[in-house]
């Protein structure tokens, strides 16, 4: 009942106009502002694209340094953050506890709150870059009982992200190189994804003028599920699950049987149908941290190596386009790192908040309607309530 159309799963629907970035998921093509995504990986960082996320231009050299300075100096979070995080539960999921920490971050910014205002805006996106790391290391620190770690503004924003998980007042080791840039890549590679289920809740959010940081949470809480940026995360209890690769073939089995629920996490892509071009540049990074840190045998990834074959070579697979996506390889890279499989999600969501933002911000700053979508009504007809 209604003459509207229906698309569920937004198939076929574009729900908004937008300069930021560009996927051809038949060709296997992403780019940001007009720049593949392959030459970000190799020549840029990830404060520069989140700079070209931003403003849709690269920054000159003295752009850049300003840039990098402003995120540096924002990456302490107020002290009461601290006690906030003590309610959670120690068990607590890092993901239930980002959904809160970063709504409750709206609470001590009141006066730059005004979504009309530029320097507004900006202020909260540069806050929200800055501080996702600290909170993210946060949750885990929580879940470990260790004390929090304050950023080190000397280091790079990948290294002092390691820096905040794995550093104690006791011993804060030097970051290495590789996994500073390998964490860089990660972030990086996740920094946007056009109107995915998250960046699409973020639009909606913000449309009915809610502020930046209820819009990142909001965010948050629809990256959390599997089949989005929980992916990772279950991309690692598979493989646990799997555990040696004389167990392949039933799981693949049960992934091919219509009758089962079970799919391989890890593969397969509403948009990419050919292959994911993040994910080739993953895979190449997977392999350099898996050698610097002696892991090529590791049983686990010799499971995943395997699905990799099987996906490549098996007819079900090749015929539904069914590709090792993104979440398959950085999941595997932030194991060798030893960061707990209960953070990956949240990782995903500190690199993609840039996206976030920027998508936010294009929509504030231009003109916009309150999203309302419709609905085809398959319920009662009206009738009277019993006398
Ligand atoms: N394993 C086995 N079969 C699969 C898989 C899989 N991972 N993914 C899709 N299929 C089958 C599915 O059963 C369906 O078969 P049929 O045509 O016989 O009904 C067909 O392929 C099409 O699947 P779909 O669910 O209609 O495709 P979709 O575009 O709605 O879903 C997806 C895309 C990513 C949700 C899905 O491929 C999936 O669940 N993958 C596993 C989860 C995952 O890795 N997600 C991360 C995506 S990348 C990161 C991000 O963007 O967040």
């Amino acid at each position: 009942k209604g003459y509207f159309t229906y698309d569920p799963g937004f198939v076929s629907t574009a729900s908004c106009e937008s300069k930021i970035t560009y996927i051809d998921g038949e060709a296997g093509v992403l780019l940001h502002r007009g720049y593949p995504i392959e030459q970000l990986a190799e020549h840029s960082d990830f404060l520069e694209t989140c700079f070209l996320l931003l403003n849709g231009e690269l920054p000159n050299p003295q752009e850049k340094e300003e840039f990098v300075n402003i995120i540096t100096n924002h990456t302490m979070v107020n002290e009461a953050m601290a006690r906030f995080f003590r309610g959670f539960h120690h068990n607590a999921h890092p993901m239930s506890m980002m959904c809160g920490a970063v709504g409750a971050m709206a609470s001590f910014y009141h006066d730059y709150l005004d979504i009309t205002n530029p320097e507004h805006r900006a202020i909260s996106a540069h806050r929200l870059i800055a501080k996702m790391p600290t909170l993210a290391a946060m949750c885990y620190k929580h879940s470990q009982g260790q004390p929090f770690m304050y950023p080190n503004n000397k280091l790079s924003y990948s290294e002092n992200f390691l820096h905040m998980m794995f550093g104690t007042p006791c011993d804060d080791p030097e970051v290495s190189p590789t996994l500073a840039r390998a964490m860089d890549k990660i972030f990086l590679l996740h920094a946007d994804h056009e109107q995915n289920a998250s960046t699409s809740t973020v639009r909606l959010a913000g449309s009915s003028g809610a502020n930046p940081f209820a819009c990142i949470a909001s965010g948050i809480t629809a990256l959390w599920g599997p089949a989005h940026g929980g992916a990772n995360e279950a991309v690692l209890n598979m493989l646990a699950e799997i555990g040696d690769v004389s167990n392949i073939d039933k799981f693949v089995a049960k992934a091919k049987d219509k009758n089962d629920p079970f799919r391989l996490m890890g593969f397969g892509h509403r948009v990419y149908k050919n292959f994911d071009p993040r994910a080739k540049v993953m895979k190449a990074t997977c392999d350099e941290v898996l050698a610097e840190l002696g892991l090529d045998n590791d049983p686990l990834l010799a499971v995943a190596k395997r699905l990799e074959e099987i996906a490549l070579e098996d007819p079900y697979f090749i015929e539904k386009k069914l590709y090792p996506n993104v979440d398959f390889y950085s999941g595997i890279i932030m194991k060798a790192i030893g960061i707990p499989t209960e953070m990956f999600t949240v990782i995903f969501a500190t690199g993609r908040t840039v996206g976030w933002i920027a998508h936010w911000a294009e929509m504030i700053s231009g003109s916009y309607k309150i999203g309302r979508p419709r609905q085809l009504y398959t319920g009662y007809d009206k009738r009277d309530f019993p006398a």
